[in-house]
């Protein structure tokens, strides 16, 4: 028998739609249309789930979420939010909601949204089946951010999920380009079909053009039977070449022709198949350089780039490292961490290199080692720490992280000269003042680099 759940919404239709798909994958479902029914019908019925509008007339989900946790702790309840409102559903996961669904949702989020927390109560072959889909769930509202930059991104992402345009996501590494194909893919009249990626730098040479189109039996030694590539396994749903910009020269007419007239032709086939598969791809190289050096062919570059997408470094971002902190702390069941002036200060100061990726993997060490809940200075490593020491957020001088394989200077003046721009919401005159430059020279350098001005927010 599968699980209770107790729906609660003020909103009738969707009241009906969140019904009627649980009713779908056979809960026992029974629905309220206020906080108080919804708890008169939680007493009777004892549900394994609650799923409650945040938004209503009198009592609201937080409060319906308070008193379903005082009277059985191990109820699970689930918020649904408007979407935009992360920080409302923050809250409720810090007063023990296990999850939350934003509004607009999918059936497929809601389903899997739903399995995943009722994966211990009831262990059925459906279930295990989504536990095995959970693994590479990622959607549009794990991926966190409100400054300005990371607001168009995901402007662009709602706008070209459900198109068939070819996207490029550049940045650097640990930026979130994976998590932003995911989201395309997920939002995507595709999200039932598969998402199969493909790193074109970790595979050999000589196995990458099998790797993506496959092979016939007996077309090179050791082609001991018929290979599908990964194009073929992303029939219906959205291939993601991920750093496209290692895609050897020699492969990328395949790759072209591919995009192009949509057939591949398998290694050592003689007849194309016709097939339907987006692409979204992504590299941390400056790909319009490897283009000027013809390592890079333009027009599969063109045709890859029909929508580019560049992800900010998290040091251009600097308003979104405490949420990102709060973020991680929740995901990782750490609600009640709270950091001290000073060590917010030196995390929201330091450089970091390896972005998003190198934040979550210190906020799950800081976890595992912490002495208490209150996160100080001290409790930092000492890179960040010591960033924090010598330059208070409010009088940071530049923290400059030169990458290994070096660095163009025109491409690092020009990092400044926007940043100094946004600094000084675009205004050119105090953007020029305050990298002590006349105004001149300002315009002189943003013509130079192509800097277009953005609207004043
Ligand atoms: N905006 C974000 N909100 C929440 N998590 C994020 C965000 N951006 C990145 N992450 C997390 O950071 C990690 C790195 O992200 P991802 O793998 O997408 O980066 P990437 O740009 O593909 O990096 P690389 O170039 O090294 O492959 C992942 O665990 C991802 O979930
Ligand atoms: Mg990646």
């Amino acid at each position: 028998m599968k699980p209770k759940i107790v729906i609660i919404d003020d909103d009738r239709s969707l009241r009906r739609v969140l019904e009627y798909n649980l009713q779908q994958e056979g809960y026992q479902v029974s629905a309220a249309a206020s906080g108080e029914e919804g708890l008169a019908l939680f007493a009777e019925e004892h549900p394994a789930l609650v799923i409650t509008d945040m938004k209503m007339p009198g009592m609201d989900g937080m409060q319906v979420l308070k008193a379903v946790k005082e009277q059985s702790p191990e109820t699970l309840v689930i918020i649904i939010t408007a979407f935009g409102t992360v920080d409302i559903a923050v809250e409720a996961m810090k007063a023990g909601a296990y999850d939350y669904i934003t509004k607009p949702f999918n059936r497929d989020e809601l389903r899997l949204t739903v399995a995943k927390a009722l994966q211990f109560t009831g262990l059925t072959t459906e279930n295990k089946r989504l536990r095995s889909q959970l693994a590479d769930r990622a959607d549009f509202r794990t991926m966190i951010g409100s400054s300005p930059a990371m607001e168009r991104v995901f402007e662009i992402v709602r706008k070209v999920a459900d198109t068939e345009a070819s996207v490029l996501i550049t940045g650097e590494s640990g930026t979130g380009k994976e998590l932003v194909a995911r989201s395309i893919h997920t939002m995507s009249g595709r999200k039932d079909a598969p998402f199969v990626a493909i790193n074109c730098a970790a595979i050999p040479r000589d196995l990458l053009e099998s790797e993506l189109f496959g092979h016939v039996k007996g077309a090179f030694t050791g082609a001991i039977k018929d290979k599908t590539g990964k194009f073929l396994m992303a029939e219906g749903g959205t291939l993601f070449l991920d750093e496209v910009g290692e895609l050897p020269l020699e492969l990328q007419p395949k790759l072209l022709r591919a995009l192009q007239e949509r057939v591949i032709e398998p290694v050592g086939g003689t007849t194309p198949n016709k097939l339907d598969v987006r692409v979204v791809a992504a590299t941390n190289l400056d790909i319009e350089q490897a283009v000027a050096h013809g390592v890079f062919r333009e027009d599969l570059y063109y045709r890859l780039a029909v929508i580019p997408i560049n992800l900010p470094a998290l040091r251009g971002r600097r308003e979104d490292i405490p949420l990102l902190l709060r973020y991680f702390c929740a995901k990782h069941s750490a609600d009640k961490v709270n950091f001290g002036k000073s060590a917010l200060d030196a995390l929201t100061t330091y450089a970091w290199p390896g972005n998003v990726r190198e934040l979550e993997n210190m906020v799950e060490r800081l976890l595992i080692m912490r002495d208490s809940d209150n996160i100080t200075l001290e409790d930092l490593p000492e890179k960040i720490r010591n960033r924090g020491a010598t330059a208070p957020a409010a009088s940071s001088g530049p923290v400059i992280n030169l990458p290994a394989e070096g660095y163009s200077l025109e491409q690092l003046e020009r990092e400044v000269v926007v940043t100094a721009l946004e600094r000084n919401q675009w205004n050119q005159t105090a953007a020029a003042r305050f990298l002590r430059i006349p105004r001149h020279t300002l315009i002189y350098r943003m013509e130079k680099y192509e800097i277009v001005m953005q609207e004043k927010s």
